[in-house]
């Protein structure tokens, strides 16, 4: 791949096409962030330790930071801007507000969509599966106790449903 280069792309984002011409270095994390204006995923580290970036790549979730996004045309990708439903926040985003998942929150978004993640197919986790989902993502506020009970409460409610 010749980095110095530019490669167009297709790419479904939230449920949205885009067809955009990107800088062959330019991340996925970028590419939402400033060129689709999603900045939901955040950056912290930069370089695939802390999880703040995660989102969904197909079904997977990755570190946002570490995809080129030149590699992924024809993907989809759901973001934290895209599990809320009707406009409103889902039972998992409430969860994280009725349960004080989270302090500063900056780490939120990677926890979230790590956890929806585990939802999609897991609608009962175990303790120790919701640990696993979650164990690439990193709280400088150390808030895992909440986050873990968020996860928890969540997962309750859709295995209720
Ligand atoms: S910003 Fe991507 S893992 Fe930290
Ligand atoms: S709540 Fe601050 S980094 Fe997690």
């Amino acid at each position: 791949m010749n980095l110095d280069k530019t490669t167009d792309i297709n790419i479904i984002v939230n449920k949205k096409r885009y067809s955009i011409t990107i800088d062959n270095r330019t991340t996925l994390l970028m590419l939402l962030r400033e060129k689709l204006d999603l900045t939901g995923a955040k950056r912290g580290c930069d370089r695939g330790e802390c999880g703040s970036c995660t989102v969904l790549l197909g079904s997977k979730s990755v570190n946002s930071c570490q995809v080129l996004a030149c590699s992924i045309d024809g993907k989809e990708i759901l973001t934290l801007e895209g599990i809320s439903e009707k406009g409103e926040l889902s039972f998992l985003q409430k969860s994280f507000v009725r349960n004080d998942g989270t302090q500063c929150g900056y780490c939120a978004p990677g926890f979230i969509m790590s956890a929806y993640s585990l939802l999609q197919t897991n609608y009962s986790p175990s303790e120790e599966q919701i640990k696993d989902s979650i164990s690439g993502n990193l709280c400088r506020c150390n808030s895992y106790h909440t986050i873990l009970e968020a996860i928890k409460l969540a997962s309750k409610q859709s295995s209720d449903e």
